[in-house]
């Protein structure tokens, strides 16, 4: 069983599509072993986001990340990286398959409604970032 990290990010929060989101994760198999809400301070969000600290969007995407709530959550399943990514279409809505999430909801190549892991190594210190090992179910 493999793990992933995925976001519920502000913009999907804020219209209400909380419960598609997750209605999708458990509808493909996937199993939540973790999940919380918060709202993130900007320098949490610069945190999570320090890999793109170079790239143009970093300003304008953690003050996004920071403007309201959350949904955080580990995702568990074989292969729940990959299923979840996936689910979640490309970064750029315009370019994301039908039927994935960003295609189906997203508004914005920023405000795309969900974050998700991109390999293993981000999985783990993503999870990390947002709960302890008391916290997985
Ligand atoms: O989220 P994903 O892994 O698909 O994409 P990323 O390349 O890791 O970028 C992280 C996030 O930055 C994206 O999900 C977008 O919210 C935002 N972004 C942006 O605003 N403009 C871009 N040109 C690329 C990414
Ligand atoms: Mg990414």
């Amino acid at each position: 069983m493999e793990r992933t990290l995925s976001i519920i990010k502000p913009d999907g929060v804020r219209r209400a599509l909380v419960g598609e989101v997750i209605k999708r994760f458990e509808q493909a198999g996937i199993r939540i072993a973790a999940m919380k809400m918060l709202h993130l301070s900007r320098e949490q969000a610069k945190a999570f986001y320090a890999v793109h600290r170079e790239r143009p969007f970093y300003d304008s995407l953690t003050e996004f990340m920071s403007s309201g709530p959350i949904v955080v959550m580990v995702l568990e399943a074989d292969g729940a990286i990959q299923k979840n990514r996936d689910l979640m279409g490309a970064t750029n809505f315009k370019d994301a398959a039908p039927g994935t999430i960003r295609h189906d909801f997203a508004t914005d190549i920023e405000q795309n409604v969900v974050h998700g892991s991109d390999a293993p190594a981000t999985a783990l210190t993503e999870i990390a970032f947002f709960f302890s090992a008391l916290e997985m179910v």
